[in-house]
This record gives structure tokens, C-alpha cells and sequence, in this order.
């Protein structure tokens, strides 16, 4: 079975590259860059088969998935900075990569009679309430304009085919890119109080056990909509600042100890971002159990075996 990756120099990107090797799969990665340009860290991924690819040019997206046949396509690659895509000058941008990147993608897929994985986000709904979001949910109503683009990919992919998978994901972190979990170990270094938002409630997904699942699926014919984070429990922004200083000081780190570093609780609206976040970012992953996949590890220990990897 061979699959074809985008956005290889990105979190999720980089670990299905290197589980698709764990596992003796072939896989093939895409990006932007000429050449791989993720974290040369040595693990399979760098030298792993490699095309660039922009998903943005319809004419070298078929002619790439044309010639490379594969029998899987992981569609990574996304604009990703949720705030930057709200500035009047981006949208289009976003647009062109979010929604016609991934429906050319949808189309490549659609000539080769290949399975196609979409990754997307809770940001499809309103993020309001408290009741997890059921994966099969058609309530949309996209809070911001990443959302907006997400959700219309999602059409453009259910719209064009029947071999698909589409996860949506929440508060993602892996070795090999910008994430909550660096920014926050950053700002401990140099802050002795630190603000984090307390209303907004989800679960944390570490790209490295998320690679193992996405590769369980699509060795399986069970297509449809599903919701993956880590297993734990809900929680807050805030609640996962805390964990991750207690983490760190454990380890060693002194400079993260509670007598230290103070975490303090505030409000969304007290915080301000310039894009619109979800309040209830609960995603309910039942199906994956009821569909006979492994759920993840609880986040607790995910950030474990993160922060082991990671240089901070
Ligand atoms: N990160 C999260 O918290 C989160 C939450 C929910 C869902 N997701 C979804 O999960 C997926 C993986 O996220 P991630 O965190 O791994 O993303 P990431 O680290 O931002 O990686 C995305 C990759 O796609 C590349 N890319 C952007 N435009 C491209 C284009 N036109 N052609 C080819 N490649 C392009 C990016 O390159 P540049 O860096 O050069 O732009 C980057 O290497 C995405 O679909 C994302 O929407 C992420």
C-alpha cells in the first residue's frame, strides 16, 4: 500500500512519515520547500521519498498524485495560523489553500480511485455550550475564517468522493513545528506571571500517537467523519499550562516551579485574540471505539513523552 503525504515539514505531516516507516508502509512526502525542510532530526521522514508540491496549482497536484499512484493520500498540508487569517489581505490566500488546495487534492483522488484523509477542526461548529461535538454533527457554523475555509475543504471533499476519511482534531502539538506547549515553555523563561485563558475547553492531540491512528484507518474501509484528540478528559487552556510547568519542574526544570512561575486564570474576553475561539472545543470520539479503533493515550501522558523528546 502507498501513501502520499502532504505538508511534511509540519507537525502532523512529519509523524505519519515516520509511522508509515515504523510500519513498513511506503510513503511518499510533500511540501512547499524543494527539498524537506521539517526538523533534520535525524528520523525517517528526512530522507523518505520526497516532491515538492504546491496544492494551490491544480495542473501539478494531478500531475504528482498521476504519477506517484498512490493508494492513500493524507492531506496535511493547511493554512494553519488561525489569527493571520483573519487580516482582509490573507483571506483569499487562505482560501486558495484551504479550499481549492484541498479540492484539487479531492480530485486527484477522485481520478485515482484512491482513499483520501482530511484533517479539520471543532472551528467548523459555534463552540458554544457544553455537550461534546458528535462527529457526524451537520450543525456548522464556523467561528472565524480558518474555520470558514476548513469546513468548505470538508464539503469539497465529501462532495467528490465515497473513499474518505475526515478528522477533525483539536489543540495539536508534535516535535516538529509551532505549538501551545513551546510558546508557553518559552514565556516561562522569561515571565514570572503568566495569563492563560480558562474558559475556552477542549482536549490536547499529540501528532505522534495521532499518525499511528490515521494509519489504522485508512487500512480500513470504515470512511466517514470522525473526532480524535488524546484520551484524559476535558480542560482548560489554563489546566494545561499548569500540567505542563508541573511536568517540566519535575523533570528538573526549576525554572518552572510553582514557587516560581505563577499561572493565572482569565477570561476570553479578558485575553482578546483577533480571531473568534470556540468556548466548547469537547469533540466526542465514541465512534472510534464503536468503529474498532484504538483511541489515543491520555493527554497526561502524551506531554510526557513529549517534553522527553523535545529541547526546552
Ligand atoms: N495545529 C492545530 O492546532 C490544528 C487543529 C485542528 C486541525 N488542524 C489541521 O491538522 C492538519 C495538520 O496541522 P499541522 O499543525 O501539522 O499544520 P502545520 O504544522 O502548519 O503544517 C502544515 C504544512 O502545510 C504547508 N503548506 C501550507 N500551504 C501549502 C501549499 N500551498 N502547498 C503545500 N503545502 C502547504 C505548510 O507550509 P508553510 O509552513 O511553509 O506554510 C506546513 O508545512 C491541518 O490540516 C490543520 O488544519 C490543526
Amino acid at each position: 500500500m502507498k501513501f502520499f503525504v502532504t505538508g511534511v515539514a509540519g507537525q502532523l505531516g512529519h509523524d505519519v512519515m515516520n509511522e508509515l516507516d515504523k510500519r513498513g508502509l511506503s510513503g511518499v512526502g510533500s511540501d512547499m520547500a524543494a527539498s524537506y525542510s521539517g526538523a533534520a532530526d535525524g528520523t525517517a521522514v528526512t530522507s523518505m521519498p520526497y516532491v515538492q508540491l504546491d496544492i494551490t496549482d491544480p495542473a501539478a497536484v494531478e500531475r504528482v498524485l498521476v504519477r506517484e499512484k498512490p493508494d492513500v493520500v493524507v492531506h496535511c498540508a493547511a493554512w494553519t495560523a488561525v489569527d493571520l487569517a483573519e487580516d482582509d489581505d490573507k483571506v483569499e490566500k487562505v482560501r486558495q489553500v484551504n479550499v481549492k488546495g484541498t479540492e484539487y487534492i479531492a480530485g486527484a483522488c477522485r481520478k485515482l480511485d484512491c482513499r483520501m484523509i482530511y484533517l479539520s477542526t471543532d472551528y467548523v461548529f459555534d463552540g458554544q455550550g457544553e455537550t461534546p461535538w458528535d462527529p457526524d454533527c451537520k450543525d456548522y457554523k464556523p467561528i472565524n475564517v480558518y474555520g470558514q475555509t476548513k469546513l468548505e475543504g470538508e464539503l469539497a471533499v465529501a462532495r467528490q468522493l465515497e473513499k474518505y476519511f475526515i478528522v477533525r482534531i483539536a489543540w495539536v502539538f508534535g516535535v516538529n513545528g509551532k505549538n501551545f506547549i513551546k510558546t508557553m515553555l518559552n514565556l516561562g523563561k522569561t515571565h514570572d506571571t503568566i495569563r492563560v485563558v480558562s474558559d475556552q475547553i477542549g482536549t490536547p492531540t499529540y501528532t505522534y500517537d495521532l499518525a499511528r491512528l490515521l494509519v489504522d484507518m485508512a487500512l480500513t474501509d470504515k470512511y466517514g467523519y470522525y473526532h480524535v484528540t488524546n484520551e484524559g478528559g476535558y480542560i482548560s487552556w489554563y489546566e494545561f499550562t499548569k500540567e505542563i510547568f508541573r511536568q517540566a519542574a519535575a523533570m528538573g526544570h526549576e525554572e518552572y516551579a510553582e514557587d516560581r512561575l505563577q499561572v493565572l486564570p482569565v477570561t476570553t474576553r479578558e485575553y482578546g485574540a483577533k480571531a473568534k475561539r470556540p468556548f466548547n472545543s469537547r469533540l466526542d470520539k465514541s465512534k472510534l471505539k464503536k468503529n474498532g479503533f484504538a483511541p489515543l493515550p491520555a493527554w497526561q501522558d502524551a506531554l510526557a513523552r513529549y517534553l522527553r523528546e523535545i529541547e526546552f
